[in-house]
This record gives C-alpha cells, structure tokens and sequence, in this order.
C-alpha cells in the first residue's frame, strides 16, 4: 500500500502505478506547460498521464488542471484546449473552465494584451460529489417582505437592508509574486509556484477534511502544505530532487509555525 502525505521523487507515472484504481477524492496541480520553464528533469509524457490520473482519481472525483499556453512563432500553442480535449476523450467531464486570473502579471510586449490569465481546467469523473462553494455577500435595499398591520389595521412595509450570500464566478483573482503568492523565501527557488490562496480555494471547493488530495507534478509542494493545513490527506510526485528538497523544507516550517488558515 503507498505510503500517504509524502513526496514521491520521481516520474508521476511511477507513483500513480503503485496506486490502486478509484483511489484519490482530487487531484490539484499544475503540469508543466509547453517548454515555458526549464525544470529540471523535465520530463513529460501527457497522454499516459492523463489516462493514469482517469483510472486513480475516484468515481465522482475531479482533477483540477492549471495550465496557460506558450506563444511561439507568432501563434499560441493551443496546447491547454488540446489537452482538456483529450481528459474529455478519456472519459472526464469538462465539469467546468475556470480562469486564474492574476492581477499583476508580467507586462507583455507586442501587439498583445498583457497576458493576465491560466486555465484552471476543472475535469471530473462523473459529477463532482463535493462542492462547497466559495460565496460572496451581496447588499442590497428594497422593500423587505415584512408585513406588519399599522394602527389603523393598514399593512406596513418595513425598509431594510438585506444581506445574502451568493456563490462567486468562475474566476478567481489572485495578486501574485515575492511575498504575496506565499510567504515561505524559499518557494520562490522554484520557477513556476502557485499562490497558496489558490490551492485553498480549490481544495475547500472540491473536498472535505480527511480526504485525499493528488498532485503528480508537486514543484515547491504548495498542494502538499495547504492540504496538510487544512487537514486533508495528501500525496505528490515531483521528478526534480532539488525541488523535493524545497517542497520538504516548506513542510518542516509548517510543522514548526502556527497556521496561517487556522
Ligand atoms: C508548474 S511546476 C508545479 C509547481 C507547483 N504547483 C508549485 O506551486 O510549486 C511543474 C513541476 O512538474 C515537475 N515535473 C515535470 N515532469 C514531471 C513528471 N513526469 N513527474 C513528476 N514531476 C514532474 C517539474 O520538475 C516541475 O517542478
């Protein structure tokens, strides 16, 4: 049986092999995409994955795939559509396209738009059984529906205000970079994090405490440390010792501070 809430320093393939069918309640992570950053170790072999990450994550589990495309020779990869094609090939549902929107990217040049946004492709396995949405509170006035009788026996309409919650849309914003996506230093040694709030969001949405959390492609291990903080069980897979290295690290300061999301 795999050994739970560790790091796995190797090919995901290797690790989703040890794993039994039907096996993870969310997989959270990001590939790495197209030839942006040069990982060390790089090695990426999508449609075997794809295929792996089908037959371990559980029956009405989801996949939450974070993903942008690269511009080269004047056009973009369209690698991300490619891809969410294929999970839906392979027998997911393309449950729901979601963008990570980040506030403050990295100024483009050229006849482009700054280049604000990733996919967070959510891909699920059937329908999602967990779904605890982030919500929003909505203030608005108007006449409330309380009817009182007045003196004169008249009905009365009481003006309030009126506070509801409802759940946000399906992009979420992020401010990103030094000090911001995470406050551990030594996350940024890797080239390629995820903010912190982002794991968060989508792990409160998609799971419940205890359950177990997937991320083939760790990096600086953001999924392994928000999972552990907000009491899930989880698992990773990163190729690069190095970075297994930083992904540890993190954890150890976890272990030794006091939560931040508590
Ligand atoms: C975009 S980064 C992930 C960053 C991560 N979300 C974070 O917040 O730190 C992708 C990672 O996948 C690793 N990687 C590439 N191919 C891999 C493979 N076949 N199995 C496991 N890890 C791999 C790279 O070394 C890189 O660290």
């Amino acid at each position: 049986m795999i050994e739970l809430n560790k790091i796995y320093n190797e090919n995901c393939l290797e690790t989703m092999s040890k794993m039994p069918s039907n096996f993870v309640d969310m997989v959270l992570t990001s590939p790495p995409y197209d030839d942006l950053r040069n990982y060390e170790g790089y090695q990426f072999d999508f449609q075997p994955i794809a295929k792996e990450l089908f037959r371990i994550v559980k029956d009405n589990g989801i996949v939450i795939w974070v993903v942008g495309d690269k511009t080269e020779n004047g056009t973009e990869t369209g690698t991300s559509f490619k891809q969410a094609l294929y999970f839906k090939e392979i027998g997911f549902n393309l449950h729901d396209t979601m963008l990570y929107y980040k506030n403050n990217p990295m100024p483009t040049t050229g006849k482009r738009y700054h280049q604000h946004f990733e996919y967070m492709f959510a891909f699920s396995k059937g329908s999602p059984k967990t779904f605890n949405p982030l919500t929003e509170s909505t203030k608005y006035r108007g006449l409330a529906n309380m009817k009182n009788r007045g003196k004169n026996g008249s009905l009365e309409y009481e003006k309030v205000a009126r506070t509801t919650e409802k759940k946000i849309g399906n992009v979420f914003f992020y401010s990103i970079g030094g000090g911001i996506s995470t406050k551990d230093k030594i996350a940024y040694q890797h080239p390629a994090i995820f903010p912190e709030q982002l794991a968060y969001d989508q792990i409160y949405t998609w799971t419940n405490e205890k359950e177990l959390v997937y991320d083939p492609f760790m990096g600086s291990g953001t999924t392994a440390k928000i999972a552990q903080e907000m009491s899930r069980k989880w698992l990773g897979s990163e190729i690069s010792k190095e970075y297994v290295k930083i992904a540890e690290e993190r954890l150890k300061l976890l272990i030794n501070s006091k939560s931040f999301y508590q």
